[in-house]
């Protein structure tokens, strides 16, 4: 079955089970799936039940989507996300905002949980993504271009809507939170990398690094979808601290950085 049938196929399934259209997609990184229990009226469908989802795997990722309202918007979110680390392809880990995309969903906001490379952050931050450089190796839109999901070779120069980082950066201030920009260095993982790594993110410019976010973006942006990216500063990169690096952490950060977080995204997607 080709791409694009098996893209038809989850969006009339997803469509049966919901009344109306979401306009806001939302992928929700490791320890932010809190996110997903503010949705209002929710639809919750368990990716083991959508068609040609995998099961996510990575704890702290529920693997639900949940489609509802927040803030009177009605959104689609991905409670847990694919990594390619897991294994899967770059088709399957970009497979779902395609279905967001055929369902009409213009703008998403795609979080995660990020190493602090930028000496002046902290855990617990909250990082806006002005950028990212992709340093996996690899390009979600390798391969045959369907001309109907997008151009073959897309601009990326704004690939984070300069408008939506301005309402994210009015957000914050107006609720006194503290927010971060800097440009997010996309890995494939699933090791963490080593102090020298980055170090040598930190020369190319890197604010923060990760293992997810970089395909989602490229095949939001192709789609020609508005995109907001933010990072939780989840612990800092390593090298930096004497203490080694633990997925706990991570779990705990985003924990901790909780009501800021919601306070910050519920804020964004009330103006947007
Ligand atoms: N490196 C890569 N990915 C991460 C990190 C990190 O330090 N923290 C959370 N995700």
């Amino acid at each position: 079955m080709s791409n694009t049938a098996q893209i038809k196929e989850v969006q009339a399934y997803i469509e049966s089970k919901i009344n109306e259209k979401p306009e806001i997609g939302l992928i929700l990184g490791s320890g932010l799936g809190v996110l997903g229990e503010e949705i209002e009226n929710p639809t919750a469908i368990p990716y083991e039940n959508i068609p040609h989802f995998p099961t996510s795997t990575v704890e702290g990722h529920k693997g639900q989507l949940i489609i509802g309202k927040l803030k009177g918007k009605t959104v689609v979110a991905m409670q847990g996300r694919f990594h390619f680390y897991e294994g899967y392809s770059l088709d399957l880990v970009t497979f779902p905002v395609r279905v967001m995309k055929a369902m009409g969903v213009k703008k998403i906001i795609v979080t995660n949980a990020a190493g602090g490379v930028n000496e002046s952050f902290s855990p617990g931050d909250l990082m806006l993504i002005k950028d990212h450089i992709n340093l996996t190796g690899h390009n979600p839109l390798i391969g045959p271009n369907d001309e109907s999901f997008g151009v073959r070779f897309p601009d990326m120069s704004d690939a984070y809507t300069p408008a939506l980082r301005e309402i994210a950066r009015n957000v914050a201030e107006k609720n006194g939170i503290a927010l971060k920009e800097g440009i997010y260095a996309g890995l494939t993982g699933p090791s963490y990398e080593t102090p020298a790594e980055i170090r040598m993110l930190r020369i190319l410019g890197g604010d923060a690094v990760g293992m997810s976010t970089v395909p989602e973006v490229i095949v939001a942006r192709h789609a020609g979808m508005e995109i907001l990216g933010i990072s939780c500063i989840s612990n800092m990169a390593a090298g930096i601290l004497p203490q080694p690096l633990s997925h706990e952490e991570v779990m705990e950060t985003a924990e901790k950085v909780k009501n800021t977080f919601l306070t910050l995204v519920k804020g964004i997607i009330e103006e947007m």
